[in-house]
C-alpha cells in the first residue's frame, strides 16, 4: 500500500491547537485548510486532466467505461465530463438546470465532433435538492438499463446562510453528503451489476477539522427553534466534506466484495461558482496558490481511471496523488456514520 509521502498534507494537531483557541469557528476551520494547502505535495500539483489521461494511457479502459457525473453543469464537474468523454468514455452529465445542462452538451458535443472522439455525452436532470427527484431520476436510470461503472460524485454548494433542503435536511449535508449517499443507494445494484465499479467522491481539505457531531446534525436537520445553533458556514462546510470522505471509506468496506472501489478527493482551489456570493471566500483566494480548471478536475479523472488503485481503495487523493488522510477512522466510525446515515435517509423517504 502506497502510503503519502508528506505526512504533513493531515495536520491534525495543529487544528486541535487552533480549535481550542478563541478565534471563530469558520476562522479555525479556513486557518486548518490554509495549513494543509500550503503544505500539499507541490510535484503533481499541476497535471491537467490531459495530462492524466496520458499518463493513465490504454490501460484505463477509458472507452470501457460508462460514467456518471453530479454537478456536471459548470466548474471542476463540467470539466471533468468534458474531459472523459474526449477521452472517449460514454458520460452521463448530471445536472439540476435543464437549460444550462443542453448548452454544455451542445458545447462539448461540438468538441466530440471535431475531435471525432468515441466519446458521448448524455445529459440527466436532477436536483439533489430534493429526495423524491433523486428517486425518480434513479428509477427511470434504472428502468432504461443503462450501463453505469464509474460514479462521480461532485456536485457540492457552500452556503453563506444556514438554509434547507426540499426535506428539511440543512442544504449541505442534505446536498452534498445526504442527496450523493441516496443516488449512490439507488444506482448501486446497476454499479455491481456492470462491476468493477468506481465510486469517486469530490470532499475538501476544508473536511479537515472536528469529527461528525451527530447531534449537532441532527438539530440542523431539524425543525427545533434552535436548529441553527453551533451552526456557521464553514462548520456546515466542513462537516459535509468530512461526511463525504468517510462515505468513500465506508462503501469501500462494505462493497470491496462486489468489486467495488471508492475514493475521496481533494480536487485544489478553483476559482468557480462555489460560494460565489461568499466574500471572504473571494478574498481568501487571492492568497491561495490556485489550480485551473484542467488542472482541477486532474485528481477526480486520476481516481476515475487510474489503473491499478484497488488497493487503496477507501483512500483520500490529493494532487493525483494518494494520502493517509483518510486512514485515522475507525471501523466503528465508520459504522456509525453509516447507520446516521440510513437513518436518515429512511427517515426522510419514508413516505415518498
Ligand atoms: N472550487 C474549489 O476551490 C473547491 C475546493 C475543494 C472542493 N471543491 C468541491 O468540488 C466540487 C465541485 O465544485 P465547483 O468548485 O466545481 O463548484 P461549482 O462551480 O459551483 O459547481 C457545482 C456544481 O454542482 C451543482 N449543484 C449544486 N447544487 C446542486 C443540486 N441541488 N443538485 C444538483 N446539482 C447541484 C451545480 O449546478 P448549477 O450549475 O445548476 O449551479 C454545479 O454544476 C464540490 O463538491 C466542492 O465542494 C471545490
Amino acid at each position: 500500500m502506497l502510503v503519502a509521502q508528506n505526512s504533513s498534507i493531515n495536520t491534525p494537531f495543529h487544528c486541535h491547537y487552533l480549535a481550542t483557541s478563541k478565534l471563530s469557528n469558520d476562522f479555525v476551520l479556513i486557518f486548518c485548510s490554509l495549513d494543509s494547502i500550503m503544505c500539499s505535495k507541490k510535484s503533481r500539483f499541476q497535471l491537467t486532466t490531459e495530462d492524466i489521461i496520458k499518463e493513465c494511457g490504454p490501460d484505463s479502459g477509458i472507452t470501457q467505461k460508462h460514467i456518471l457525473v453530479t454537478g456536471a453543469t459548470a466548474g471542476i464537474g463540467l470539466e471533468t465530463g468534458r474531459a472523459l468523454a474526449c477521452a472517449g468514455a460514454q458520460v452521463y452529465l448530471m445536472g439540476r438546470d435543464e437549460g444550462k445542462l443542453q448548452d454544455v452538451l451542445q458545447n462539448i458535443n461540438n468538441e466530440l465532433e471535431q475531435k471525432q472522439s468515441a466519446g458521448s455525452v448524455e445529459g440527466v436532470v436532477c436536483d439533489l435538492n430534493s429526495l423524491a427527484n433523486i428517486k425518480q431520476f434513479a428509477q427511470k436510470f434504472t428502468r432504461e438499463n443503462k450501463p453505469l461503472n464509474v460514479l462521480i460524485l461532485n456536485a457540492g454548494l457552500m452556503n453563506y446562510n444556514h438554509e434547507k433542503t426540499v426535506d428539511g435536511l440543512e442544504q449541505m449535508i442534505g446536498v452534498n453528503h445526504i442527496g450523493h449517499a441516496y443516488l449512490t443507494k439507488l444506482l448501486m445494484p446497476m454499479l455491481i451489476a456492470n462491476a468493477p465499479s468506481k465510486i469517486v467522491v469530490v470532499s475538501s481539505h476544508l473536511q479537515s477539522g472536528p469529527p461528525l457531531d451527530y447531534q449537532m446534525l441532527d438539530r440542523w436537520n431539524s425543525a427545533e427553534k434552535d436548529a441553527k445553533k453551533g451552526w456557521s458556514m464553514m462548520r456546515g462546510y466542513q462537516q459535509s466534506k468530512l461526511a463525504n470522505v468517510l462515505f468513500a471509506r465506508a462503501l469501500a468496506s462494505r462493497y470491496g466484495s462486489k468489486q467495488i472501489t471508492a475514493y475521496s478527493l481533494h480536487p485544489g482551489i478553483i476559482k468557480t461558482n462555489l460560494g460565489k456570493d461568499i466574500p471572504l471566500l473571494h478574498f481568501l483566494k487571492k492568497f491561495i496558490k490556485t489550480k485551473n480548471i484542467t488542472q482541477g478536475a486532474a485528481t477526480t479523472v486520476y481516481c476515475a481511471l487510474k489503473p491499478g488503485l484497488e488497493n487503496e481503495t477507501g483512500r483520500y487523493f490529493s494532487d493525483s496523488t494518494v494520502t493517509n488522510v483518510a486512514d485515522k477512522w475507525s471501523n466503528e466510525d465508520l459504522n456509525i456514520f453509516w447507520d446516521w446515515t440510513e437513518k436518515v435517509i429512511q427517515e426522510r423517504t419514508a413516505n415518498l
